[in-house]
């Protein structure tokens, strides 16, 4: 794909599609409960659809009726043998939240995925697994992963790497596992799963300790099916965001965003380097906090983020980082280890790309420092983007204003954003 300049800024009321990790969560979820869920603005990626294909292996029964998903669950322990292996594709969060799921189901699976699934590191998920009891083998650390249904213990334990998918694995294993489990996260993370679980009735609390938390689960409590609206997504507005930031004559209004408090970094980040950006229409839906985002072109300033903000906004350091390279002074990044274990290596990625257009940047100890290329023309610069998602949009976006980029394997966009070329034409884009 090629990115060129955008000669009218980008503008408009933008209708971006469901959030990832929510949709996941919306297929997963009521495949567990106990009855009939809808699901009403579910993203349909490559990724989530991975999730949703399955779970109709497993014997869940899947549908799709007057645009919404319809799914008919079995119950906590009811799901039944695959057929085949599990192929995931790309997607890390299905490999890691069924992984927790099927450790305590009555049969065995393997799950598989693409090269770059194959090549991302699962022990985080299987170690603490296999601490309650679970029968898994893995590849060195890595799928495909063989997982033989066993009756789990229940847990204490800490997480020490912050992920929300071995959060949201352990507690879907907690689950389905007899008496207390004690997850505790030593970072707060994404927590879709929490709160979707407390909606569908589960036993489970959550106590807050600074940027810690424990979340406690009594499992075997039959789950209620509720009927879910997906809010959309926050990373995949962030392309609309920064594109609207950057370019000049730029005014963007995007309904309906999820802006969870573990996951709304970038806003932060973006709003103390001086972006122009209104949040509105703030409500609660189900536990999730919902809103609309009004963003007009600005006068970027670098800024520096530390490891806690990491946390709060790991998807974001392309997209972010692409706004740095066009601020008026430099920015630094800390603490971006999680990034070197993505559908790529993010941070060598955004590095190596920034230099190919002439931006300075430069990694060390895993931090990023950026130094701004402001009005510097580029053309023809190729992106690698390892068939990276993220990557793709976020150069994409730098494209729209320094001039043309040949993006590399730009079909990755469809794990997260089918629809992303199209909106961004339509807001004045020019992508071919
Ligand atoms: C996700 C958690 C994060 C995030 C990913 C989605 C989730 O991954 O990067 O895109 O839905 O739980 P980690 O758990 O590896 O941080």
């Amino acid at each position: 794909m090629f990115s060129e300049q955008t000669k009218i800024g980008i503008n408009g009321s933008i209708k971006i599609p469901g959030d990832k990790s929510i949709s996941h969560r919306s297929i997963i979820i009521p495949s567990i409960a106990s009855g009939i869920c809808e699901v009403s603005n579910i993203l349909k990626s490559d990724d989530v659809l991975r999730t949703m294909n399955a779970f109709i292996e497993m014997g869940v029964e899947i549908k799709e009726e007057n645009k919404k998903i319809i799914i008919n669950g079995k119950g906590l322990d009811a799901l039944t043998k695959p057929k085949n292996e599990l192929y995931l594709g790309n997607s890390g969060t299905s490999a890691r939240l069924l992984t927790g799921l099927l450790a305590s189901q009555k049969f065995e699976t393997v799950l598989t995925g693409d090269k770059s699934l194959s090549s991302r590191p699962m022990k985080r998920i299987t170690k603490p697994l296999i601490e309650m009891g679970a029968k898994i083998e893995d590849q060195n650390g890595k799928l495909p992963l063989r997982i033989k249904g066993a009756i789990l213990n229940n847990c204490k334990t800490q997480i020490d790497i912050p992920s929300a998918q071995i959060k949201s694995g352990l507690i879907l294993a907690a689950l389905n596992t007899e008496g207390i489990s004690c997850i505790k996260e030593k970072h707060v993370t994404r927590n879709h799963t929490e709160i979707m679980l407390e909606t569908f009735g589960a036993d489970i609390s959550t106590k807050k300790f600074g940027n810690s938390s424990e979340i406690i689960i009594n499992g075997k409590k039959e789950l209620t099916p509720k009927n879910i609206d997906v809010p959309s997504d926050l990373s995949s507005s962030s392309f609309f965001i920064v594109a609207a930031l950057i370019n000049k004559n730029s005014n963007v209004t995007l309904k309906n965003i999820n802006i969870n408090p573990t996951r709304n970094g970038l806003l932060i980040a973006l709003e103390r380097m001086g972006a122009n950006i209104k949040i509105f229409n703030q409500k609660n839906r189900a536990g999730e906090i919902v809103a609309d985002i009004n963003v007009k072109s600005s006068e970027l300033n670098g800024c520096e983020l530390d490891e806690k903000m990491a946390k709060l906004m790991i998807d974001e350091f392309p997209i972010l980082s692409i706004a740095a390279s066009q601020a008026n002074s430099p920015s630094y990044f800390n603490g971006l280890d999680e990034l070197r274990v993505k559908e790529s290596d993010r941070l060598e990625l955004i590095n190596n790309n920034l230099n190919r257009c002439g931006c300075y940047s430069k990694i060390k100890n895993n931090d990023l420092f950026i130094n701004p290329i402001k009005n510097k023309q580029i053309i023809n610069s190729e992106i690698r983007t390892d068939f990276d998602h993220r990557i793709a949009m976020s150069f994409a976006v730098l494209g729209s204003k320094i001039g043309k980029l040949h993006i590399n394997e730009s079909n990755s966009i469809n794990t997260s954003f089918p629809s992303f070329k199209e909106q961004f034409n339509r807001a004045g884009g020019n992508l071919t």
